[in-house]
């Protein structure tokens, strides 16, 4: 290996520090060369205004001393739509690959329900959902990550107390037209040996726990509600399950743009997709027939818009106060369309019978036969 290559590869173990991998697994570094005198190093960033630039620049600069060169300049420019693409591909995978294993199908669609604001019908949308791809006959897991403020085993209303089964927790089942909801949620951990399994634990480590130490196996669907904003619980959950895509919840109201920044931000930092935006509390037309936009108009599209995704459906708002009784069966219509387009658009993955995935397989299939 002469000089420059073995430079080359000293750069390219480099981490992109938000991103959790090497500039070269990454595709981030480009032509490493000399002139006159000086070494100098192109990175393709993914985007101009990159708040990493100086550090990953001065990492670069660190590593090509290490390597022995004196003189080093990094020129730093931008990837092209596609090769972002293709890098956020890249670092889904090694992060997939990375992640620990825990009992949820690999071919199950991981869905989070998440907003950086409160009280927009996160808890109520993800119960809806899950009954809505239940009644389609598939069986559904729910995840009630708001381990403060959990609401979901009185939203389905499944209080039973979760069970313990060989060390895991068994959530609690519940058929639902032709299929099944699967729940597990702070309200429903009673003082039996469930929470025996719970002593001693930081609150924190909940939502681990529901994920390492619970029963996920046979699920088509794992649908998660989060708490308001992005923080701690949001990390874990992206960390355990890097499959897991985001739903992001507004209301028509003008201030859900800076919701929508806030939940692409921490997709992008955690390497999650966002799979499209759900506008909830949305205009509806009275008995009357008249049309009644209380949260205005609009809030769904922008989200929509700046995150460069698919606006999955809009739910209107409801002045029925009976939450599921009211509320999202009356929005019934609404949500089925939603649930059959998350059915077609995000079907379970070994279902799916997509092209990308069948040459995932014949490539496997090679490499083995190699
Ligand atoms: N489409 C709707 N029409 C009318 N009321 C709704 C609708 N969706 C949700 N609600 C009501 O809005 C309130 C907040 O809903 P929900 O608890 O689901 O929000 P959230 O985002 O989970 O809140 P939090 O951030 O506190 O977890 C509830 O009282 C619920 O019944
Ligand atoms: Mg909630």
């Amino acid at each position: 290996m002469d000089h420059l290559q073995a430079v080359r590869a000293r750069l390219g173990q480099v981490r992109d520090p938000e991103l959790g991998a090497t500039l070269e697994e990454l595709g981030m570094l480009g032509e490493v060369r000399e002139e006159s005198g000086t070494l100098v190093v192109d990175v393709a960033l993914t985007t101009r205004a990159c708040p990493l630039r100086a550090t990953i620049e001065r990492d670069v600069e660190d590593a090509a001393r290490a390597a022995g060169v004196e003189r080093v300049e990094v020129r730093t420019g931008v990837m092209d739509p596609a090769a972002k693409a293709a890098l956020m591909d890249r670092a889904r995978a090694l992060a997939q690959r990375r992640a620990p294993s825990t009992s949820v199908p690999h071919g199950a669609s991981v869905l989070m329900v998440a907003s950086g604001k409160g009280g927009v019908g996160k808890s109520s949308l993800a119960a809806g959902l899950a009954l809505a791809l239940a009644e389609a006959g598939r069986v559904v897991g729910v995840l009630d990550a708001d381990i403060w403020g959990f609401s979901l085993a009185a939203l389905l209303d499944m209080r039973e107390p979760v069970r313990v089964r060989e060390g895991r927790m068994v959530p609690v089942a519940r058929r639902v037209g032709a299929g099944e909801v699967r729940l597990l949620s702070m309200g429903q951990l009673a003082e039996d040996d469930a929470a025996l399994l719970w002593r001693g634990l930081v609150v924190q480590k909940a939502v681990a726990q529901f994920i390492e130490d619970a029963d996920w196996s046979g699920c088509d669907y794992l649908i998660i509600d989060t708490p308001p904003g992005t923080g701690d619980i949001h990390m874990t959950l992206a960390r355990l399950l890097p499959q897991m895509g985001q739903l992001v919840i507004t209301t028509p109201a003008a201030g859900a743009a800076a919701v929508a920044a806030r939940a692409g931000d921490f997709a992008r930092r955690s390497n999650l997709r966002v799979l499209g935006v759900i506008e909830n509390m949305s205009p509806f037309t009275c008995e009357a027939g008249v049309r009644h936009a209380p949260f205005g108009e609009g809030g769904g599209e922008r989200v929509a818009r700046e995150l460069g995704v698919d606006l999955l459906g809009q739910i209107p708002l409801n002045e029925d106060p009976d939450m599921l009784q009211g509320p999202l069966r009356a929005s019934g219509e609404a949500l089925a369309a939603l649930a059959a387009r998350l059915l077609d658009e995000l079907a379970p993955r070994d279902l799916s019978g997509c092209s990308a995935r069948l040459l995932e397989r014949v490539e496997a299939a090679l490499a083995d036969s190699a």
